[in-house]
């Protein structure tokens, strides 16, 4: 089975964007060790990265098209204004968990709302690379 694992704008960056907040790690990083974790629990890893919200929509039918068993998308800065990526996770029946590094409850008032939380099955936010993770071993119990 396949784990989506769909990421949005600037996450290209992780490594050396805003490190206090985000972290060292590099997205290839994370992918190494979600690779290495799928693999364990029988499962495939399909990350991928883009900084265009319709990259993420089509991303997420093609999730469904091929039978995911399920996705972690952080969407990013879209999470918190894309009704495009709502009604995306909404149209699908494959299971999308909301992943986040940080916590964007305790950061600025517009990272509080998420238009990607109310429609996922659910949301790990703030333990940095963990929370993606915390996501897989969720999506390998489903
Ligand atoms: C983020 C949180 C978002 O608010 C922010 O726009 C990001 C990263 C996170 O993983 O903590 O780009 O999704």
């Amino acid at each position: 089975d396949t784990v989506f694992v769909l990421n949005g704008p600037n996450l290209n960056l992780l490594g050396t964007r805003e490190p206090e907040i985000y972290g060292h790690d590099t997205l290839d990083d994370i992918a190494g060790r979600l690779e290495d974790r799928a693999r364990e629990l029988g499962l495939r890893v399909d990350l991928r990265q883009s900084n265009h919200e319709g990259h993420l929509v089509e991303w997420l039918h093609e999730a469904q098209a091929v039978d995911a068993r399920a996705v972690l998308l952080n969407a990013a800065a879209y999470t918190h204004t894309s009704v495009a990526l709502h009604d995306a996770i909404k149209g699908i029946k494959t299971p999308v968990i909301e992943v986040h590094l940080s916590n964007p409850h305790t950061r600025e008032s517009f990272r509080h709302v998420s238009l990607v939380g109310s429609a996922a099955k659910g949301t790990i936010a703030g333990f940095g690379a963990m929370s993606y993770m915390l996501a897989l071993e969720a999506a390998a119990r489903f």
